[in-house]
């Protein structure tokens, strides 16, 4: 298939594009690179040996969607691209919405007027807010968001939906994802965040290379068995291959679904500390600090709706996610600059 990838630098989005040259589909890449590096793309080329075709520019950018329409035959649109900064989304509200809101549907827009009516979304776990119940599953009720970088997410959910509703020949795959981390096993791609890390594993690698000093660990008296944050990890390579599985399904004009993509199992701070020290012989040194505001004691998925109707599973286990941060973190330390 011809799939366009808004989104395809960063992170999730470079993974996600080389699963896909690997399963032999073509890709087409439309990131502003405001998160990302076109490095990213480059070393996706040289791992997978094929080619992808850039488009440096906006989902804002209409004239340039229609453009990219009119050049390519394209079958589906796996829609990474958006504002992801929690604390950066408190602060500048209208631009997350403006970005991720008017983003999503100036890409909508577009494609229904090319008559392109499948997409894949990328949704967060942040939608369940605080989640009545772990594991959590799919038809579990949404709740409120902690900041607007949630609501984004929540809202373009329900755009989604009512834009299924007012036209069923949309297909539309709402995956839901938990806590990726890790990186591709060679090395060459990973996550690359600019300035500190929010987020808990590339803190840790940042420790490993002696960039920051220690990890602070937000809060040991959560209701948990240790007393930090419980998480869903899931490898971004397990994740990447399950937006493959995805396409698969919306081939088979599927309708609107929705998958959560995670392992179903929970792992706390202190754990996921000592699978790095165990997998990568480097001690952690860390304090704990007070809690972080916004964030909540435990929450893990039920992943088998994805592994029963997309054949997916996540494969990788924590050691090995904890390894390949590593390798990308110890070869690149600097990121793609
Ligand atoms: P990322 O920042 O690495 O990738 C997002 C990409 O989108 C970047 O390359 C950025 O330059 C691009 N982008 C942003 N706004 C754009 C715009 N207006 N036009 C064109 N390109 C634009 O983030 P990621 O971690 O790879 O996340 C990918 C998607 O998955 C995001 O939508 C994110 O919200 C979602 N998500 C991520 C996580 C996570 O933990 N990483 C968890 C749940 C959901
Ligand atoms: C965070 C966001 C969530 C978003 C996700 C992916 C918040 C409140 N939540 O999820 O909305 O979808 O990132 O971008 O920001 N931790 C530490 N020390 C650190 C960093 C993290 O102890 O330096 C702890 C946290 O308290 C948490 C766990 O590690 O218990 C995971 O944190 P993180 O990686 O930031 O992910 P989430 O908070 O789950």
């Amino acid at each position: 298939m011809v799939i366009l990838v808004t989104g395809g630098a960063g992170y999730i989005g470079s993974h996600t594009c080389l699963e896909l040259l690997n399963d032999g589909h073509e890709v087409i890449v439309l990131d502003n690179l405001y998160n990302s590096s076109p490095k990213s793309l480059e070393r996706v080329e040289i791992l997978s040996n094929k080619k992808i075709k850039f488009y440096r520019g906006d989902i804002l950018d209409k004239n340039l969607l229609s453009k990219i329409f009119a050049e390519n035959k394209i079958d589906s649109v796996i829609h990474f691209a958006g504002l992801k900064a929690v604390g950066e989304s408190v602060e500048k509200p209208l631009e997350y919405y403006e970005n991720n809101i008017g983003g999503t549907i100036a890409l909508l827009k577009s494609m229904r007027e090319n008559d392109v009516k499948s997409i894949i979304f990328s949704s967060s776990a942040t939608v369940y807010g605080v989640p009545d119940r772990s594991p959590i599953k799919e038809e579990d009720h949404k709740k409120d968001c902690a900041h607007p970088y949630g609501w984004t997410k929540s809202m373009l959910e329900q755009i989604l939906f009512d834009l299924y509703n007012s036209d069923n020949s949309w297909n539309v795959i709402v995956l839901r994802y938990f806590n990726p981390i890790g990186a591709h096993k060679s090395g060459l791609i990973g996550e690359d965040p600019t300035g500190i890390p929010n987020n808990l594993m590339p803190y840790i690698t940042q420790v490993a290379s002696g960039k920051l000093k220690e990890l602070g660990v937000f809060g040991n008296d959560y209701n948990t068995p240790d007393g930090t944050g419980v998480r869903d990890y899931i490898h971004v390579v397990d994740l990447a291959r399950g937006h493959v599985k995805a396409l698969a399904k919306i081939k088979e004009d599927c309708g609107l679904k929705i998958y959560n993509l995670g392992r179903g199992k929970g792992e706390s701070v202190l754990d996921i500390v000592k699978s790095f020290e165990r997998a990568n012989g480097i001690k952690i040194p860390y304090s704990i600090k007070p809690r972080r505001p916004g964030d909540i004691d435990s929450y893990y998925c039920d992943p088998s709706k994805a592994e029963r109707e997309l054949g997916w599973k996540a494969e990788y286990d924590i050691e090995t996610m904890c390894r390949d941060s590593w390798n990308w973190q110890k070869n690149n330390p600097n990121g793609y600059r």
